[in-house]
């Protein structure tokens, strides 16, 4: 009978870690590798466009945005070890996101549109339909999680202490991915399975739930991490529960000061009042007497406390580990460009501005079409795509 999947995982793992030893026995060693520059692309000083430059244009003290082409396995041991010739030092601990988007263990060919623009005026574009990538493996998810683990170490190397890694996937390898990133990052870093619906589609299979999601695999290198908490509107049932309005117009809602846990009473207005049985005032006597200053405490008919909360201090909601506000690209949306597994750039928005900061460094080394490096790219932020 052949081995099964879960017997094969202390090999994958330990075929792995002698792989990883070896590249960073390499590092320190002459033949170590480097990169080629092949193309500066610069952004014009006013940014309104963009103009090629000459490598003596570029300054080797200023930070430049890299698409690097080649197997990401060597790409992030070039980057390891650092390249005095091109200017870059060791990313050794200096990253602050990595976001991947590895092919899946799909067992599809994937193919993307190329446009060729027509020679004159009349002529119309050409369009070509190119293959993108292969995501079929020889030994099948075996041969994939071998491909993945290495990688994986490599990029915690690259990771700095404060960095995340989010590994984009799906149900073909998804759970198999997590028990090796559990070995490799820790599994008290493991900090969500993020559930992105992808689809609004209907799926019709009459046989099972319609699969409409992507999982995203958030870890961290520490408990230091990088962590911006993200809002959305809240939905009209929500809103709706601002049912007041003052006198300034401005919307708010009525919300008792009682939490759970008994405590004493506290002086509203000059007058002690007892919260109710088993229960305590949520703030301090100080806090009270700050918002009655501020005319936030109201009572209500039968006397008990309550504070005005406004709408317009309200962030909205706190993105949860389930996002099924991010749609899909459309047919014809700008950002199309017709790559068989793109992903939307609101998607990379909202990871890039969870967990990294003005001055990060951002990579992505599955690039694809380049999603995150675009993004990255408009939100000025510093970025590494390999493709
Ligand atoms: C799912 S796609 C990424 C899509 C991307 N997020 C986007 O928005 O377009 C996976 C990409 O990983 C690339 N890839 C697969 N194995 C790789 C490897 N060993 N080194 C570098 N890139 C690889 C594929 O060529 C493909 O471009």
């Amino acid at each position: 009978m052949p081995e099964s999947l879960i017997d094969q995982l202390p090999k994958i793992v330990a075929e792995g870690k002698k792989e990883v030893e070896k590249i960073l026995e390499r590092l320190s060693g002459s033949n170590r590798l480097t990169l080629q520059t092949n193309e500066y692309v610069l952004p014009s000083k006013d940014k309104s466009g963009l103009y090629r430059g000459q490598m003596k244009d570029i300054s080797e003290q200023e930070w430049h945005n890299r698409l690097i082409y080649g197997d990401n396995l060597l790409v992030m041991q070039a980057l390891l070890a650092g390249d005095p010739t091109t200017g870059l030092p060791s990313m050794r601990g200096k990253l602050d996101l990595i976001y991947n988007d590895p092919p899946f263990d799909s067992k599809a060919d994937y193919r993307t549109k190329i446009t060729l623009p027509g020679t004159t005026i009349e002529q119309k574009p050409t369009v070509l339909e190119q293959f993108a990538y292969s995501d079929t493996w020889k030994d099948g998810t075996v041969s994939y999680l071998r491909m993945m683990y290495p990688r994986l170490v490599l990029m915690r190397e690259l990771l700095s202490e404060q960095g995340s890694i989010y590994v984009h996937l799906d149900w073909h390898v998804g759970h198999y991915v997590k028990v090796l990133m559990d070995e490799i990052f820790g599994k008290e870093n493991f900090q969500n399975e993020i559930i992105w619906q992808r689809t609004r589609v209907q799926h019709t299979d009459s046989n099972r739930f319609g699969n409409i999601h992507d999982s995203l695999l958030y870890y961290s290198k520490s408990k230091d991490r990088i962590f911006n908490s993200q809002f959305t509107e809240h939905k009209s049932e929500y809103v709706s529960r601002y049912n007041k309005t003052d006198e300034s117009g401005r919307k708010y809602r009525l919300v008792p000061l009682d939490a759970a846990g008994a405590g004493p009473a506290r002086a509203f207005f000059g007058k002690m009042i007892d919260p109710p049985k088993g229960r305590h005032w949520a703030y301090s006597q100080e806090n009270i007497d700050e918002f009655i200053s501020k005319s936030l405490i109201v009572l209500t008919s039968n006397g008990t406390p309550n504070i005005k909360m406004y709408y317009d201090e309200n962030k909205g909601a706190v993105v949860q580990s389930i996002w099924s506000d991010i749609a899909p690209i459309n047919a014809v949306a700008k950002e199309r460009i017709n790559y068989g597994t793109q992903k939307p750039e609101i998607l990379l928005e909202r990871i890039i501005k969870s967990s990294s900061n003005e001055n990060s460094i951002i990579a992505d080394f599955f690039s694809g079409s380049g999603t995150t490096g675009v993004v990255a790219e408009k939100m000025d932020a510093g970025g590494l795509c390999q493709t």
